[in-house]
């Protein structure tokens, strides 16, 4: 079974709330907030006091997809504000493992993310200590990128890794997603598929998640 994580960078954030339930009515059962601070990209969005009044209100999984610099700064505050996943970038640090460490002890589950450029054989001795690999098929920084192919034999390879360890780890995919790639992500390996534009710019958000879940 395929997870859609509508990821709210394309919400319309004056009605946040509304935004949430709407997506929740359609289906969704995580939700992915892309979390940016002007260094590691270019843009800067989303902080823990926001995933802390989201937490109040939804219980729905929390992806938290942190694409930030010194991300071992911000984990305490994360859980805190009732992360139930943190993804760091692989990118981000020298040390991956320590921040991965420090997530699941404390109680969350931990991710790890390459970029495009970014080659597989720099997280494959991270596999057996994550809950989840994110392959981004767009640069990291804004949504309403075009999808990146180049990335499916990436997918590929973590797909293989991850059967390798015989543990339950998701593979999640974010950039780009929409219902001409999501067939197609989902055949090299993909379980948990991020999407933005394709889901909050539809008329019809029940319509937009399930065409992804089905594709
Ligand atoms: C990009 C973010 C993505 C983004 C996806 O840096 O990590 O989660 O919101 O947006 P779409 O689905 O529009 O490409
Ligand atoms: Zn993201």
């Amino acid at each position: 079974m395929v997870i859609v994580a509508p990821s709210i960078l394309s919400a319309d954030f004056t009605r946040l709330y509304d935004e949430i339930k709407a997506v929740t009515d359609a289906g969704a059962e995580w939700l992915h907030i892309d979390v940016m601070d002007g260094h590691f990209v270019p843009n800067i969005t989303i902080g823990p006091v926001v995933v802390e009044n989201i937490r109040k209100k939804t219980s729905l999984f929390l992806d938290c997809h942190l694409m930030i610099e010194h991300p071992e700064k911000y984990i305490d505050a994360f859980i805190k504000a009732g992360a139930d996943l943190i993804t760091i970038h692989s990118e981000s640090i020298p040390k991956p493992l320590i921040v991965i460490r420090q997530i699941k002890e404390s109680g969350a589950k931990a991710g790890i993310s390459i970029n495009p450029e970014t080659p597989f054989e720099k997280i494959r001795h991270l596999i057996p200590e994550v809950d989840l690999v994110l392959i981004m098929s767009v640069h990291p920084g804004f949504s309403g990128q075009k999808f990146i192919d180049d990335v499916i034999p990436k997918l590929k390879q973590a797909s293989e890794a991850i059967k390798k360890t015989k543990k339950q780890i998701y593979l999640q995919i974010d950039g780009g997603i929409n219902d001409q790639n999501a067939g197609l992500v989902k055949s090299n390996g993909a379980n948990v598929l991020v999407a933005a534009s394709f889901i909050f710019k539809n008329k019809d958000y029940r319509t937009a998640i399930n065409q992804l879940k089905e594709a």
